[in-house]
């Protein structure tokens, strides 16, 4: 298999379903998404996965709460909220997997009796603390006193429970050097830099042995060769990335060939609460069996409310929703990659999203492409002219154009959307600056400057055209409609990330439409 061939291969962590999702998921699946179009528009071959976790004591726990089987209500969670949420934020995944689906659960037991088979997973026993709200054993050193003074969870401000049982264990221990050699090498394999420091000094420390099964409740998978133990939800989880794409399938089948075309994973992008278990203990278990390692792990940071992180256990939640329904999918895809660095945490504001939205959206880039259907229209009857001679500030917007193309290639495929998306949003400035000193109206009251005006115009329309392009990853609706308002699939352009700085790709002629408004005025919510 030529490396061409391999799919660029991103992933999200695949949530609990012990509620219904809120941003902090909606964010981490955005991220991944305007990744893998940017990719997908660049013309590669790509695979963009998301799921649920639908094992262990968290979620078996809620079910009961609501007095129901944790299988029914993992669907429900699954049907009525973490499948509609995708379509909220119009996330375009490939796959979407289930830990509680057969073609999961039937490589992980294969997977675990393989590591069983070369001395990997050993019998031992557990004692220390445990939360299950991570899902994880603690070491002393993880924990913080509460009130009361008993051990907690940073995270979750929950007391963490005592466990004490016979398991089955993964010799992650001896793993410690191998991975530090791995990541003295591969400096670029966690990112950012806080999350790369973060592992190496945890790595030093040292390394132990991992309670990779349970025993005191059944909701999850059955260890292939011991029925009074189900499967650690971690162990079963991280393997989602390469279940979903064929693990140790036979490699003349087509789960076999799916693996070769798509493993290892390009990047997975997590949130930082689940860095370790990403750049520890999955890459342990892949050395454990001689497969390769994910080429990266990028841990960003998380959305705060009152200075701690959103989450689904204390229900401190926004939905998608809520903000979808004012200001549209695009504009929350935009936000949140707009606002927030990658890699740091951020706070959600209502005020924030609303003053952005009004002058980068709605006055910044909205009002541009109207004005400029709407002076097309009135000046050459809704057909776009043929331009004459370029002048020095149209040649400068064309070498712009092809410095700003660049540069949001290179910060978007380097996770620095907001970089991205700052250098796109100064080229759209400067047009509007090039608009409002070229005077088209005053121009336009000339019959003899015709050919200025129509150069202009020409000038505009194509800035947008481009635009449309390098925006259409981050906001895919909106940019297909401007696509189609300012002639481009008309001219035959292809909708691709490919040679956006040429200069000259609308056809004169086509029609120029005054579609309905992108960013329509929003008012403030109420809740303000
Ligand atoms: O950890 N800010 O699932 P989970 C930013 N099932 N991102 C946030 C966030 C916040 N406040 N809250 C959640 C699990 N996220 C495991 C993962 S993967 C093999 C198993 C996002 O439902 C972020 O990506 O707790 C975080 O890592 C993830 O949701 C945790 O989701
Ligand atoms: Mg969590």
């Amino acid at each position: 298999m030529t490396d061409s061939a391999k799919a660029f291969y991103l992933t999200t962590p695949i949530y609990y379903v012990n509620d219904a999702p809120h941003i902090g998921h909606a964010y981490t699946t955005v991220a991944g998404d305007v990744m893998t179009r940017w990719h997908r528009m660049a013309g590669e071959n790509v695979w963009f996965l998301t799921g649920t976790d639908e094992h262990g004591q968290k979620v078996l726990r809620t079910a009961e709460a609501h007095g129901v089987a944790p299988q029914e209500w993992a669907d429900k969670l699954v049907a009525d909220a973490w499948i509609p949420v995708l379509k909220t934020i119009d996330a375009a995944n490939d796959d979407f997997i289930r830990t509680t689906q057969p073609r999961h659960m039937e490589r992980v037991q294969r997977f675990l009796t393989q590591l069983k088979d070369t001395g990997f997973i050993v019998e031992g026993s557990y004692e220390g603390p445990y939360c299950v709200g991570c899902e994880e054993f603690k070491l002393a050193g993880d924990l913080i006193k509460n009130d009361a003074g008993e051990d907690c969870c940073p995270i979750h401000s929950k007391s963490v429970e005592t466990i004490s049982e016979t398991n089955w264990f993964f010799q992650l221990s001896k793993f410690a050097d191998k991975l530090i050699a791995h990541y003295e090498a591969n400096p670029q394999a966690i990112r950012p830099e806080s999350a790369y420091n973060e592992v190496m000094s945890f790595l030093r420390s040292g390394l132990q042995d991992l309670s990779i099964s349970r025993s005191t409740f059944d909701w999850g998978i059955d260890v292939p060769w011991d029925d009074s133990q189900v499967v650690y939800v971690w162990f079963d989880a991280l393997l989602n990335y390469a279940t979903a794409v064929g693990l140790g399938d036979d490699p003349a089948s087509e789960g076999g060939k799916k693996f070769a075309s798509t493993w290892p994973a390009d990047v997975h992008v997590v949130g930082k609460d689940i860095l370790r278990f990403h750049a520890v203990i999955w890459p342990a278990m892949l050395m454990a069996a001689d497969l390769p390692l994910p080429k990266c792990v990028f841990a960003h940071g998380w959305l705060l409310v009152g200075g701690e992180k959103m989450s689904k256990s204390k229900l401190t939640g926004i939905s998608a929703d809520s903000i979808v329904n004012l200001v549209g999918s695009d504009a929350f895809r935009y936000y949140f990659m707009r606002a927030i660095i990658f890699g740091q945490d951020g706070s959600f504001s209502w005020e924030d999203l609303v003053a952005r939205y009004t002058s980068e959206l709605a006055n910044g880039l909205g009002n541009l492409a109207s004005r400029v259907e709407a002076m097309v229209g009135k000046y050459f009857a809704g057909t776009l002219p043929t331009p004459g001679e370029y002048t020095a500030a149209d040649v400068a917007i064309q070498e712009l154009l092809a410095k700003t193309a660049a540069a949001a290639d290179t910060k978007v495929r380097d996770f620095d959307f907001q970089g991205g998306i700052v250098a796109v949003k100064e080229f759209i400035d400067a047009v509007n600056l090039y608009v409002t000193e070229q005077e088209p109206w005053v121009v336009a009251k000339d019959e003899a400057n015709n050919k200025r005006l129509a150069t202009i115009l020409y000038t505009i329309c194509e800035s947008l055209r481009a635009i449309a392009q390098l925006y259409a990853p981050i906001m895919p609706k909106s940019m297909a409609q401007l696509w189609s308002d300012i002639g481009a699939g008309e001219s035959g352009i292809e909708f691709t990330l490919n040679d956006v700085a040429r200069w000259g790709q609308l056809n004169p002629g086509v029609a120029i439409t005054k579609g309905e408004s992108m960013f329509p005025r929003i008012e403030e919510p109420e809740s303000i």
